[in-house]
Formats: C-alpha cells, structure tokens, sequence
C-alpha cells in the first residue's frame, strides 16, 4: 500500500498527489511514468510522473478527472493509501546534447511538460516554453515553466489568459521568427500531439511525442498499449513513451485510443453515483 503524504486541488478537477514511494523516487526520470491502481478491484491506469523527491522518497502525479478511476482517485485523501503504484516505467525522455528545444504542452499533459523542461533546461538547453489550456482557469505550472524557460507562451482556447488560440499556432510564430530548435518535445491530448507534428514536418525538425495510450499490463506482455510507428508495431509502455511524432499513425492512435468511451462513460458515471 502507497501512502499519499500531500494532495492539493490545483485547479477544478485537476489534483496533485505526493505518494511515498522510495524505490521509485530512487531511480525515477523525467518522461517516465507508473501505473497504478486505487483499490484491489479497480483498473490499472498509467500517469506520468510530475516530479520525485530522491531523498524524501516520494513521487508526484498530476491528474485530472476524466473517468471512473481518476474519480475515485480524487477522493483518496492525505494520509490515505492507494493499493498498487508501480514503476518507473517506460523510457525515460533523452535530453541530452540538444542546444535550443522547444516544449509544448495541452492542458494537464504540461504537469508532464515541466519536468521535461526543466531537464533539458538543467542540462544546458535554452528552452522556449509553449502551453496551452482551455481557459484562464485551467493555467497550471505557468511559474515553473517560467522558471526553466527563456520564452513562455501561455494560450488560451477562448482567449481568457495569455495568448488567444492554439499552441500550434503560437510554435509556428516562434519558428517563423528564426528560431532553429534542435527538437520539438510535445504532449497532452493526441490531436495535439498530431497537430504539433504536422506544423512542424515541413521545417523538418525533429519532433518527439509522448504517448499515452490504453495500458494494462506496462510491461509488453499484454498489446494493449500498441502503436504504429514508421509502419513498425510498438509498445507504448516498453518501447516509450516518446516517438517520432512524424512517424506515428496518428489516425490509428486515436481510433485505438477511443475504442472504450462508451465503457469508460458508463464506468464514470457509475463512479459519479
Ligand atoms: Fe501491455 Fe504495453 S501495457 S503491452
């Protein structure tokens, strides 16, 4: 059993949890997740790890709810414990030798963003930093990103905070201005990813996306988590998280990707009542 030793509400529906788990604070990286489970009979979902702390022992997740097993995780209260958290997982993100990056994060996917970030930003890079959200209300982390950042462009899908529109728009004017980057990092939502991977294929610059697609087991035995990328099969869980965004099937990924929604909207309301 995994104690939560902090949980904050950070914005409506978007919560941070820091889970005491020393062997995974051990040997955690930035771009790495874990799985994990709320109770003996829920679901095994995987979250990417926001940050560790080596010496206290601890991991923090940042999650929003979205279905059944979110739902039930933003009621495990501080000094609660949730049944399984395993990890880390997958590969973590390769920060080193780049010169100039540009990182890009939707919505909650930016808790993910940031550590990223700031490794390549610790490891030398100069950093441009490009977040988006739905509303003024969604902004989250925008004094991190700040902090491992010599340009932050915060937008807003309805023009509430920062900048009106979408990050695709927002990266394009950076790289129209003449920055040259030595690569493009991006997640949350997949038409996102997809997105920054279209605006960026005809400048060729490399682009890396972290995806997160259905996992069960997070070890490559069970072909849930399968991807096509540059006509090869992958596994999300063991061959990545991150890819060639210029290489992934994109349509495949998000056909795969909604295969349950009807079983995960009946599951989440059933949580809701
Ligand atoms: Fe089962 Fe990746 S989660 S193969």
């Amino acid at each position: 059993m995994y104690r939560i030793v902090r949980r904050e509400a950070i914005r409506p529906a978007v919560t941070l949890l820091e889970i005491e788990a020393p062997l995974i604070a051990k040997k955690a990286e930035p771009g790495q997740f874990i799985i994990l489970r709320v109770d003996a009979d829920g679901e095994r979902i995987p979250l990417t790890i926001n940050n560790y702390d080596r010496e206290k022992g601890t991991v923090t997740i940042i999650f929003q709810v979205v279905g059944a097993t979110t739902e039930k995780l933003n009621h495990v209260m501080e000094g609660e414990y949730i049944q399984d958290f395993v990890g880390p997982l997958g590969i973590a993100t390769h920060t080193e030798g780049r010169k100039k990056v540009a990182v890009v994060g939707g919505g909650v996917g930016c808790a993910i963003a940031y550590p990223v970030a700031k490794k390549f930003h610790d490891m030398g890079a100069e950093v441009h930093s490009v977040i988006g959200f739905k509303s003024k209300d969604f902004v989250i982390l925008e004094d991190d990103f700040a902090a491992a950042s010599s340009v932050l462009k915060v937008c807003t899908d309805d023009g509430s905070y920062g900048e009106p529109g979408l990050v695709t728009a927002a990266l394009k004017t950076l790289i129209d201005e003449g920055n040259e980057y030595d690569e493009v990092f991006a997640i949350g939502p997949m038409m996102m990813m997809k997105f920054v991977s279209l605006t960026t294929k005809p400048y060729g610059i490399k682009t890396v996306v972290s995806m997160s697609p259905i996992m069960i087991d997070g070890t490559g035995m069970c072909g849930g988590c399968r991807i096509s990328v540059g006509g090869e099969t992958k596994f999300a869980c063991v061959d990545g998280p991150d890819f060639d965004g210029h290489q992934v099937d994109w349509d495949l990924a998000v056909q795969r990707s909604q295969m349950y929604q009807d079983y995960e909207r009946h599951a989440y309301e059933d949580a809701c009542n």
